[in-house]
């Protein structure tokens, strides 16, 4: 069975809304834990539009079980990470504009700022896995620079049109699980699962596990709003 980690980025977001104090993702994150999540992941942004660095120094005194750190290679968040220590570092892609990760890390392409990174982390005894596409070249890259962990993007699989479209990335995502377990590679997965799209992606043995955020925080509003509501009527009355 694949483990889970929860994405808490948009607990935040929430909180950015107005500015103010809640809701506190430290909050959500000791919630996750209490219920069985098996890491808490953050994305700390280069606008800084979610998750905060006082976010993650407070995250990283009370959560006990993984923290996972999603950040981009630029010099100061290297930093960041390096003071904070997380026990885990993914590194993805970033771009200001986007909404969310949009692809995986180009791993080819930005092979020595990767492995700068990768060292300055290591050295701090952070674990680096890479977020890649699920494909070959990447995945070889990743192997060359001596990196043990991979987290595979599902986003076309997620955001797949129609069944056939679906069919033909989940086939793509199967390949790539095979091909980085045949390199020693640990593999972790996840962007766009949700409810109804993640039964077949457990279903791949081999992902050791998956990382869900959005879908998540979605969810807890509607399923929550009930209680929410009954508790401000009893204040009220
Ligand atoms: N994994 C990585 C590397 C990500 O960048 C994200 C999005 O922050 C996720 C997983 C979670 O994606 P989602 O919020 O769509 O579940």
């Amino acid at each position: 069975m694949s483990k889970l980690g929860v994405n808490i980025d948009h607990v935040a977001t929430l909180r950015e809304v107005r500015k103010g104090i809640e809701p506190e993702p430290v909050f959500a994150a000791l919630i996750c834990q209490a219920q069985g999540a098996d890491s808490i992941v953050v994305h700390l942004r280069e606008d800084r539009r979610h998750i905060k660095v006082r976010d993650l120094y407070i995250l990283k005194e009370v959560v006990k079980i993984k923290l996972n750190l999603e950040m981009s290679v630029a010099e100061d968040i290297v930093e960041i990470a390096c003071k904070v220590r997380p026990d885990q570092a993914t590194l993805v892609p970033e771009r200001r504009q986007e909404i969310t990760t949009e692809g995986g890390l180009d791993v080819v392409s930005n092979f020595k700022k990767i492995k700068q990174a990768l060292d300055k982390l290591e050295r701090k005894g952070i674990a680096v896995s890479l977020f890649i596409d699920p494909d070959k070249k990447q995945i070889d890259a990743t192997k060359k620079l001596g990196i043990g962990m991979i987290e595979l993007h599902t986003g076309r699989y997620a955001e797949a049109k129609n069944k056939k479209e679906q069919n033909r990335y989940f086939r793509e995502l199967e390949t790539a699980v095979n091909y980085a377990r045949s390199k020693d590679l640990h593999v972790f997965a996840g962007h766009g699962l949700n409810y109804y799209n993640v039964a077949r992606v457990a279903k791949i043995k081999d992902i050791e596990e998956l990382n869900i955020g959005y879908s998540i925080v979605c969810r807890a509003v509607l399923v929550g709003l009930e209680r929410a509501i009954k508790e401000m009527k009893m204040l009220i009355d």
